[in-house]
């Protein structure tokens, strides 16, 4: 992933203090955010997004059972010594560069899931009056570029908050913050509106705000006042909409591929496709999945499919 070394944009913002409910149970005592793809935690990713974008200042805030997280990123003077003793340098190298060392963490704790506006509210005393990064770590971007680092070169070049957008499904629209822009097709557009998941008929396009944002320290002002929206919580969308009304908002269709990690299906395509791109594991895992035969693992069809294959088809399409 290449870096950026001239963004001015120096804090990045991680709500993690969700709780994962969709992963169950093996999220019940682990953090989501850390679940590992291939054998980095999706926060680790993030993280290193974030860096590569130019972060220096990295804010989480957290919740209940989210201790791992903290520890993720400290240092473990232990577990060094005791890899030290065993001759394994190469992986305390590695632990060494999970954080490096012109990088800090503040860890601010939400104390009511009250929406991801709320969380990026709780960020204030740590962001200050500066732009800044949100990342939201379910969404595990690729690309050569970082996607911070593409959008705060937009930043840079519009002066504005500059949302990271994609076509989705109109199905989907009620998984996503949905934007209407000026230019629908242009890669950098102006936003007209944006509305917090809105069902299909009622969404004003199919272009979705994914988990980034650079955001102008106004925003803080805005969610201060608007109260809570679309389930009952304080939503960022709404604190951008009534930004939007005093200076402009950008929506940036990034380049690479996005995996939605906050859904099962989606962590696992990002867990096969980094594993056939990782330099150590890609050449046997490519073999392993070349000699699977798939058909013998189409067994686990939900019962009432097996009994009825042909009616049950009907009723699902
Ligand atoms: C949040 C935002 C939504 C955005 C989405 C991106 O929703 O509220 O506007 O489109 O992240 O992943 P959540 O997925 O937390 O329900």
């Amino acid at each position: 992933m290449r870096t950026s070394s001239k963004s001015v944009i120096r804090t990045a913002v991680f709500p993690v203090a969700g709780r994962g409910t969709r992963f169950l149970p093996a999220t019940k005592a682990s953090p989501k955010e850390m679940l590992p793809v291939v054998d980095k935690p999706l926060i680790q990713y993030a993280v290193e997004e974030a860096l590569a974008a130019g972060a220096r200042r990295l804010v989480f805030i957290t919740g209940a059972s989210k201790r791992a997280i903290e520890d993720h990123f400290d240092s473990d003077s232990e577990l060094e010594a005791m890899l030290d003793r065993q001759g394994k340098s190469d992986l305390v190298k590695q632990l060494r560069s999970v954080l490096p060392s012109y990088a800090s963490c503040i860890y601010i704790r939400q104390s009511a899931p009250l929406g991801l506006g709320h969380a990026v509210l709780c960020a204030q005393p740590a962001v200050g009056a500066e732009p800044f990064f949100v990342h939201l770590a379910d969404d595990l971007i690729r690309s050569e570029v970082a996607c911070l680092a593409q959008m705060a070169e937009v930043y840079e070049a519009k002066g504005a908050s500059v949302l990271g957008v994609e076509v989705v499904p109109r199905r989907d629209t009620e998984k996503y913050g949905i934007v209407a822009v000026e230019a629908d097709k242009s890669a950098t557009s102006r936003v007209r509106s944006i509305v917090e998941k809105p069902k299909p008929a009622d969404a004003p396009s199919n272009l979705a705000v994914v988990g980034r944002y650079v955001l102008a320290p106004a925003i803080f002002e805005h969610l201060e006042r608007i109260g809570s929206g679309a389930g009952g919580e304080i939503q960022l969308t709404d604190g951008i909409a009534a930004l939007m009304r005093e200076e402009a908002v950008y929506a940036y269709r990034f380049t690479g591929k996005r995996y939605d990690c906050g859904s099962k299906l989606g962590y696992l395509q990002a867990t096969v496709e980094y594993a056939l791109g990782h330099p150590d594991l890609g050449r046997d895992f490519r073999k392993y999945l070349n000699a699977l035969d798939v058909s013998a693992h189409a067994a686990h069809k939900p019962r009432a499919a097996r009994r009825t294959g042909a009616a049950v088809k009907r009723k699902a399409h």
